[in-house]
């Protein structure tokens, strides 16, 4: 989530001194989130085009965008939309994730169901994934599809960041289910967070003090979401978390082996971090870690292999890209059709900032590529 790209000058204003109070006393991600939320939240307001409505979907709050009617085309396509912010931050119903919505809803002329799952510090992995799913579960219902005229057979899932985290692992787990197997048609991952594993990937090293996402961030969101300890993230940023003396580890750490997943061109001349021994507690205190669900990059390969057809953006200016390319060269081994969509001038977080003043050139090419592929693909 673009923190640094909030109008800094509103979020001071003197009105909201009351703020200053706020900040000091609670969970600093609750005040992040206070901040984020109060300046930018859109009531659901319809346009002639689009039609928004909030509701719940089996107790699980949801902004659903409705799309023009069509007479030629009386059933709609579908996306099931999950927003990022480190399982932390944000809201479906800011103005970013709102236009996004919108624009799909119009563009594609589809229903967008984006859902407002619960966030840490209100709770904690897994309960995110079990928001998104009971959501979608409820969605997937044919008198809930008929209810919004969606064609069965033309859904999709997506998420950026963390939502494309969650997306990801919602994916994986329809799969394993029969009653839920192939409902979904296409699934597409907008710079997503795959792995907890290894923080020393190309990616990480090249960006580790990108803003936005600097590395130390996105380890504390990792801890963050499982509730974890702090004193762990500096031993996590040299993997010791993961060194060869972790047992536990010793069998994913092939999964997102980065020399063979990745080709020369992004490896560059960046050197795997394998510490000959780290820390074992960090592991044994936070299991949540090695837990494909959190981590959908070190899922089995018999997992993988009856995934949707799969759409992942990807920036270069991202400690997350390779997360995303190395899934993508997972996916590819296992027989799923992938559309892996780079952008060398992209950064962690650039779809959604579309309309000025935060109007810039690659959001706007990215989100247009992301709405082509879902419009040829889905
Ligand atoms: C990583 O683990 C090694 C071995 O236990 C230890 O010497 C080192 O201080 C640890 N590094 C960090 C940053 O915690
Ligand atoms: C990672 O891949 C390289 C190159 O294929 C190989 O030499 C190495 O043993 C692999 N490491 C693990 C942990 O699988
Ligand atoms: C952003 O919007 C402003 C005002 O509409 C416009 O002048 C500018 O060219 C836009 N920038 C980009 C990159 O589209």
């Amino acid at each position: 989530m673009a923190l640094l790209l909030l109008p800094l000058a509103r979020i001071l204003s003197p009105s909201k001194s009351n703020l200053i109070h706020y900040l000091g006393l609670s969970h600093h991600l609750l005040a992040l989130n206070f901040i984020i939320v109060s300046f930018g939240k859109k009531s659901a307001w319809s346009s002639t085009q689009v039609k928004v409505t909030d509701t719940d979907f089996d107790g699980v709050e949801v902004r659903v965008f409705e799309g023009p009617p069509k007479p030629e085309e009386p059933l709609k396509r579908s996306v099931v939309y999950i927003h990022g912010g480190g399982w932390a931050l944000a809201s479906a119903k800011i103005r970013y994730y709102d236009e996004l919505c919108t624009a799909m809803a119009e563009e594609l002329n589809a229903v967008i169901v984006s859902i407002e799952y619960r966030l840490v510090p209100t709770v904690y992995f897994p309960a995110q994934i079990h928001d998104v799913v009971r959501a979608t579960k409820y969605f997937l219902q044919p008198e809930v599809l008929h209810k919004y005229s969606v064609d069965p057979g033309r859904i999709g899932i997506s998420g950026d960041s963390a939502g494309g985290n969650l997306a990801a692992a919602l994916g994986q787990q329809f799969n394993q289910d029969d009653h839920l197997k192939n409902k979904l048609k296409v699934q597409a991952l907008i710079y997503p967070v795959l792995q907890a594993l290894d923080f020393n990937t190309p990616s990480y090293q090249q960006n580790m003090n990108t803003p936005i996402l600097p590395r130390y961030v996105m380890v504390k969101y990792w801890v963050d979401y499982f509730k974890g300890n702090y004193d762990f993230v500096q031993a996590m940023i040299v993997n010791n978390h993961t060194s060869l003396d972790v047992e536990e580890a010793a069998a994913l750490r092939a999964r997102l082996n980065w020399t063979s997943l990745l080709p020369a061109s992004i490896t560059k001349n960046y050197k795997p971090v394998v510490q000959t021994t780290g820390n074992a507690r960090i592991v044994q205190e936070i299991p949540q870690l090695l837990d494909a669900r959190s981590a959908p990059l070190i899922a089995e390969q018999e997992v993988l292999q009856h995934l949707p057809k799969t759409y992942i953006l990807t920036c270069e200016h991202d400690v997350l890209r390779d997360d995303g390319i190395m899934y993508a060269k997972r996916l590819e081994s296992a027989g799923v059709e992938v559309t892996l969509d780079h952008f060398e001038d992209g950064f962690h977080g650039c779809m959604i900032f579309t309309s000025w003043p935060t109007n810039f050139s690659v959001g706007i090419r990215t989100r247009n590529s992301y709405i082509k592929w879902l419009d040829q693909n889905l």
